[in-house]
């Protein structure tokens, strides 16, 4: 299955046995460069190897980049919506392919594999309509004969350093936002997942070549000590997005700001669901599900935390637990798989060190616990998923482990339930079932989750692309992919003109000369 699903992807995309991986208008020689493995989550094996950027490649790209902006922010915005339009309409033709590519690169399922795609081409289609909505405000003027407004310019060039859980997703929320504002994008991809990027590069090159364009979109593959601290210093990059771990993140926030650069930081998660007595119990069974198993728990949205009320704890942990039991784990490729792998060995260390310390703690197993090895994934990175019962202020349960963990908790009011919920760091996503509106409101209100993403009678995880995407907290703050959240990737200008015949000062300020 494995060797066909790769032959398949290999030759319809074109993939080398050694594949360039850094763009620069043309793709770099890979001799010479260091070459990355892209290993296959499902059994450890080797896809492809790709070339990756020095730190004179990134010089390069910057050089050219620069060029390619001076063409591209002269374009009006809405003819930049129109080339979008066209990678999207080139995504959808290569969605199930490309799907395939994320599945055995990234090791999701296939469904969420052409997920991934589909949210690609959800904001390819959001980005077209906003080239033609980039709107300023205009203000009403205390001055006689002054009218003010506000305008947005793009910034130049966008670096975009995503992970390996959306390996193509959160690329094309940030970089089609930034491209139909007239900016340029730098990408450097998960280190874990360089074959999606330059798959997609190739498929979005197409339509750049096609209309005589110098690129929109470069490609830099290496590591964050190369190419993300390259990124993160380099003061023509004026505004850098990142996605990862908080730790990593709130270094580059650091170095950026330390350069009055901005960032959008879109970092960890540790997302709770409260189930109430009032719930729909099997529509909380199967939301709770999906958010703590969908990528085997390796979304910043994944349902790490479960607080359920005392009344049906005990009734919901068994149905929960008998779900965990019978859920197919095992070969991402096998269309009734809903569990893939874990993205490395790594992955799967930590997600046993979570386990020892949430036992150490005084956590008690109910469902997984342990590494497995399913039929025809030798070699692969499965785990079982997870159900540990804990108490309130289990300190395991404050960290995010990108791994298939559902801690779970039981209350017995609401406010209760609301302070277990706020008492982590991060403030990504939250969800509450219940059809009490009561208790509903009082989820929503000020008192209520303190999270960027707060969901009613659906899951933390699966968010779509039209909300702004971002937490508070140690989640950083950041916001993409819908909404206004394109005023990131702009610079704002206000603007006063006086068209009279004096010089009124603003606040009545006499200044006679
Ligand atoms: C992420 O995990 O970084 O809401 C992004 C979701 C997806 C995006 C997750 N649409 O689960």
């Amino acid at each position: 299955m494995f060797e066909k699903a790769k032959a398949t992807v290999l030759r319809e995309l074109a993939i080398q046995d050694i594949e360039p991986g850094v763009y620069c208008g043309e793709w770099l020689q890979t001799t010479g460069r260091e070459l990355l493995e892209s290993v296959s989550p499902i059994n450890g094996s080797t896809i492809a190897r790709v070339s990756q950027a020095t730190v004179h490649d990134c010089e390069s790209v910057m050089i050219k980049a620069a060029e390619s902006y001076n063409e591209w922010s002269h374009i009006p915005a809405p003819r930049r919506g129109a080339i979008i339009k066209e990678i999207g309409i080139e995504l959808e033709k290569y969605k199930e392919i490309l799907g395939l590519l994320v599945t055995l690169e990234a090791g999701k399922t296939l469904s969420e594999g052409r997920g991934e795609i589909q949210e690609a081409i959800d904001i390819a289609d959001f980005a077209v309509g906003l080239s033609r909505q980039l709107y300023g405000l205009t203000i009403a003027s205390e001055r006689a004969e002054h009218r003010m407004y506000e305008q947005w310019h793009p910034l130049g060039i966008v670096g975009v350093i995503t992970s390996f859980n959306f390996p193509i997703a959160v690329w094309a929320w940030n970089a089609f936002i930034a491209a139909v504002i007239g900016n340029i994008v730098v990408w450097k991809p998960s280190s874990s997942t360089p074959l999606c990027a330059t798959a997609t590069m190739h498929i979005a090159n197409k339509v750049i070549k096609r209309h005589n364009l110098k690129p929109i979109f470069y490609l830099v593959t290496g590591s964050g000590s190369v190419v993300g601290n390259a990124i993160a210093n380099d003061r023509r990059i004026p505004l850098v997005s990142f996605t990862g771990s908080t730790q990593t993140g709130g270094a580059i926030g650091e170095i950026v700001a330390r350069r009055f650069g901005k960032s959008i930081l879109e970092l960890g998660g540790n997302n709770a669901a409260i189930v109430t007595k009032n719930a729909d119990i099997p529509m909380a069974l199967k939301g709770v599900a999906f958010g703590a198993l969908a990528t085997s728990g390796q979304r910043c949205t994944s349902t790490r935390r479960l607080i359920v009320h005392k009344d049906i704890h005990d009734a919901f942990i068994k149905n929960l637990a008998h779900m965990y039991e019978t859920v197919e784990v095992g070969n991402p490729l096998n269309p009734k798989t809903l569990v893939g792998p874990l993205i490395d060995k790594k992955a799967v260390g930590e997600f046993e060190s979570a386990i020892t310390k949430a036992r150490e703690e005084g956590g008690e197993i109910i469902a997984g616990g342990n590494r497995i090895a399913p039929e025809g994934c030798g070699g692969g990175f499965f785990v079982k998923p997870t159900i540990i019962h804990a108490r309130r202020g289990l300190p395991v349960m404050h960290t995010e482990t990108f791994a298939p963990i559902l801690y779970v908790v039981r209350y017995t009011d609401l406010p209760e339930a609301l302070e277990i919920h706020n008492e982590v760091p991060q403030g990504l996503s939250s969800a509450i079932f219940s059809n009490s509106v009561q208790e509903v409101e009082y989820f929503l209100s000020h008192r209520g989750s303190d999270c960027g993403i707060a969901n009613v009678n659906t899951g933390t995880a699966g968010a779509e692309i039209g909300g702004a995407f971002g937490g508070e907290k140690e989640t950083g703050g950041g916001r993409e992919s819908g909404s206004d959240a394109w005023k990131s990737y702009a610079r704002r200008q206000t603007v006063t003109i006086n068209y009279g015949s004096s010089l009124p000062l603003a606040q009545g300020v006499a200044f006679d000369v």
